[in-house]
């Protein structure tokens, strides 16, 4: 079979595709924000109305969050089975005076798209939808049977599709899941993705006195909550960023020697990660390098903290609440409700007298790891290879896609994360952005993958 037709045909395309994915990313569908329901669920409706003008069966499915589209071509049973994974849904905005161009009104500068959801995960995913538009369009015969199951709470941390993995295992049998959801190594060099880390999101509240208090006529007299979240927060980790949780590391799988040298050879360079966040150095675990603490170490953070007055001016109390977010990036083979439970334990414990603690497990995510020997990561291999024209290296990533665990233990198949981001596009920030470079690769690697991913080609 000739790929020729298909690399013609986008060639052909490219502003078109362009285009359309400008229309989808005008969309504001931010899954947390309960007033852009109706956005949200027009973006769900976009992506399922094109896949049903290019002749899939499509279901828009209505759950007690954002709907979930479905959709498969003709399925046959002499041919090998993909299933797509992506998400409509993306982060909210703010703060909106940062960005250089309104967030949902695309802007092309340089051959770069910039507008929220361009990398995260609209644009990635669009990638799956124009490189079968291109088979079909084309007329060429599909190698393979193709599903999609697409989400829109993917980053509000919505329950629908695991419970939908997990009632419809037959539903979404496949060979493979391929998702398009991380990033390349860097501008040269794609990468695939073979270990996300997972997640245990944690909110502290704390209560002191009835109400904020004049700080000359009672302090020192009563404890006061902004002193304590802090006393508590100063003991979450030690000054070498060790996390200080009993039973905290009990789970994680080490880093061996292998994957050392694979990431050393990586040559990862911390100018790198000063250009791409605007810090002035590297901080973290000690005796881990930059990589390894990035993509194999377990974290925990701060990601909000709260109590008093931060207004103009001084103003005397002692405040009766504060409070904080914390964020911990979990690896494997980390439990995340085990280790919900063992921060709050350890909360509770640490916590000064004087204060009502209350805890809350916000919603978490499994880390996940899958085997970079199989056929179809080959196959995977392969195609990225032709698509950007580079062999890829394997990469793990920070971030978390909740859903790919229940992947693994419902549909007990490979999933290949096959990244076409990159790790400054500002995702979940002001600005984002997405290469067109990448984009149109990334609509060649999945054409290829339907290909490569046939038994012909083992
Ligand atoms: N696409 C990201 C995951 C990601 C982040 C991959 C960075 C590669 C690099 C995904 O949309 C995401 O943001 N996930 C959330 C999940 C959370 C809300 C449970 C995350 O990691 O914060
Ligand atoms: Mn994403
Ligand atoms: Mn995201």
């Amino acid at each position: 079979m000739s790929m020729d037709p298909i690399l013609n045909y986008l060639d052909k395309n490219r502003d078109r595709h362009v285009e359309q994915l400008c229309d989808w990313l005008r969309i504001p569908s931010i899954s947390s924000v309960s007033e852009h329901n109706e956005d949200t669920k027009r973006a769900a409706v976009f992506v399922a109305d094109e896949l049903r003008e290019l002749g899939l069966h499509v279901e828009v499915i209505e759950t007690e969050g954002h709907p979930l589209v479905y959709a498969e071509t003709e399925q046959r049973d002499d041919r090998r089975t993909l299933l797509f994974y992506g998400h409509y849904d993306v982060q909210p905005v703010d703060p909106l005076d940062l960005w250089d161009s309104p967030p949902f009104e695309p802007v092309i500068k340089d051959g770069i798209i910039y507008a929220r959801g361009g990398s995260d995960d609209k644009g990635q995913l669009y990638t799956h939808v124009k490189a079968l538009e291109a088979y079909l369009k084309t007329g060429t015969e599909l190698p393979v049977n193709v599903k999609f199951i697409i989400e829109g709470e993917e980053e509000c941390g919505g329950p629908a599709i695991y419970k939908y993995v997990e009632a419809h295992p037959d539903k979404l049998a496949c060979d493979a899941v391929v998702i398009s959801d991380t990033s390349l190594y860097d501008e040269d060099t794609p990468a695939i993705c073979y270990s996300l880390k997972g997640l245990a999101y944690m909110e502290i509240n704390l209560r002191g006195p009835g109400a904020d208090l004049h700080s000359g006529s009672f302090g020192g007299t009563v404890q006061n909550p902004g002193n304590a979240i802090c006393e508590i927060v100063a003991k979450l980790k030690d000054e070498h960023g060790v996390v200080l949780i009993p039973g905290f590391y009990d789970d994680v799988l080490p880093v061996d020697d292998t994957e050392k040298e694979a990431f050393a050879s990586l040559n990862y360079r911390d100018e790198v990660l000063c250009k791409d966040t605007g810090a002035s150095g590297p901080f973290g675990e000690k005796g881990y390098t930059t990589l390894e603490r990035m993509w194999a170490r377990p974290t925990c953070d701060v990601n909000g903290l709260w109590s008093g007055y931060s207004g103009e001016g001084a103003k005397t109390i002692i405040p009766s609440l504060a409070g904080a977010k914390v964020s911990m990036r979990l690896v494997p083979n980390q439990d995340p409700k085990t280790i919900a439970k063992l921060f709050e334990a350890y909360v509770k414990d640490i916590a000064p007298e004087g204060v009502e603690v209350t805890v809350i497990d916000h919603h978490g995510a499994n880390p996940v790891m899958v085997p970079r020997d199989s056929e179809m990561m080959e196959a995977g291999m392969r195609a990225m290879e032709k698509g950007f024209g580079k062999r890829p290296v394997f990469i793990r990533e920070g971030g978390s896609i909740p859903i790919v665990g229940t992947f693994q233990s419902s549909l007990k198949q490979p999933v290949l994360l096959l990244g076409y981001g990159l790790p400054n596009d500002n995702i979940h920030s002001p600005n984002e952005k997405f290469h067109l470079e990448n984009y149109f690769n990334g609509i060649k690697t999945t054409a290829w993958m339907f290909r490569e991913a046939t038994r012909s080609h083992v």
